[in-house]
């Protein structure tokens, strides 16, 4: 018979981490030409909600396309892999781990799944519901954020690391480089990553994607202006500011603002910082970097890795990779 092994949970965060981290993050950023902010703060309850929208919008095409790939390809994945570990990076609750977790387990090749998150409360719910619904399975949560911790991912047997939803998108060119080195140098050969990579295509369907007619990505962008109200102290007002979601075609990029409508002077005592603000000042929320596809390949070959396979949907808007340590 088969048991339900409780989660193994993982602390690598200082209880203070996301607030002291913010405040830094906000102070550096803001203070900086050109003005950015760093899109990990974007998720808070309501930024969380919104994003979720976000993924059922007819627009935001992301979401679907990585999920049917996940359903037609998954088995191929879980063969070729050869893992008995599956990680993942910034798991949250998503539906795509229990298709990869379903293929996993079906060749019976699977031992453990890790989740690694900033969120303990999102990993602890998460990390218990897959252990009651994969018996047997090991099941460990380690609370972590994935551009710090890779160092700390659980060693053994051989593992696979998804790092799924296009999340690598959000990092700039210096920032990926980083983050691809920061994995090679944790894994071991055989291990192998699984990334999600949008891909460049018609610039309407991009931009209608970032800027939708309900305006929910504008709401979530916005948001983050609410989130430093609340958390710093801060004065911005929301209304003063317009959302800008433009195509960068020589960077391959979304870039995601908010322009200032109005000349206001912002306090941020959480900060330490006062700023002054322009109309027609801008701060860069987010990027969403896309890829071509075959500029996929060199992507991992240039980080150390060995480019396995690539999986598209088949409007070919979005990729899959495996490409092993
Ligand atoms: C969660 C980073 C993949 O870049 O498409 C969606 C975030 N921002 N709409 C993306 C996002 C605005 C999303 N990622």
């Amino acid at each position: 018979m088969s048991v339900v092994r409780p989660p193994v949970v993982t602390v690598h965060l200082q209880t203070d981490w996301a607030a002291s981290s913010f405040a830094n993050d906000v102070r550096a950023g803001l203070s900086a030409q050109p003005r950015r902010l760093s899109p990990k703060w974007l998720y808070d309850d309501r930024g969380s909600e919104l994003f979720d929208q976000i993924t059922r919008l007819p627009e935001y095409y992301l979401t679907e396309a990585e999920r049917g790939i996940l359903r037609d390809s998954s088995s191929e994945i879980a063969s070729l892999s050869a893992a008995t570990t599956l990680i993942e990076l910034g798991s949250g609750t998503s539906d795509k781990t229990r298709t990869l977790l379903d293929a996993f387990t079906a060749t019976g090749q699977l031992e453990r799944f890790v989740a690694v998150d900033v969120s303990e409360a999102t990993l602890r719910g998460a990390a218990f519901d897959i252990a009651a619904s994969y018996p047997g399975l090991a099941v460990e949560a380690v609370v972590g954020d994935f551009t710090q911790h890779l160092d700390r991912l659980p060693r053994g047997g051989r593992r696979v690391v998804a790092f799924l939803g296009s999340t690598i998108g959000n990092f700039y060119a210096d920032e990926r480089a980083e983050f691809l080195a920061a994995l090679f140098a944790t894994l071991e050969p055989g291990d192998s990553v699984l990334l999600g990579t949008d891909l460049v295509k018609d610039t309407g369907r991009l931009i209608a994607a970032y800027n939708d007619s309900a305006g929910v990505t504008s709401a979530f962008v916005t948001n983050c202006l609410a989130v430093m109200n609340r958390e710093l102290g801060a004065d911005f007002d929301l209304d003063a500011f317009s959302y800008v979601a433009q195509w960068d075609p020589a960077l391959e990029r979304m870039d995601l603002r908010l322009r200032v409508d109005k000349a206001q002077q912002v306090r941020i005592p959480g900060a330490g910082l006062d700023i002054g603000l322009a109309a027609g000042d801008e701060i860069q929320v987010e990027i969403s970097a896309k890829f071509q596809l075959a500029a996929l390949p060199a992507l991992f070959t240039d980080a150390g890795f060995a480019h396995a396979r690539t999986w598209t949907d088949p409007r070919a808007d979005f990729a899959l990779t495996l490409a092993f340590r």
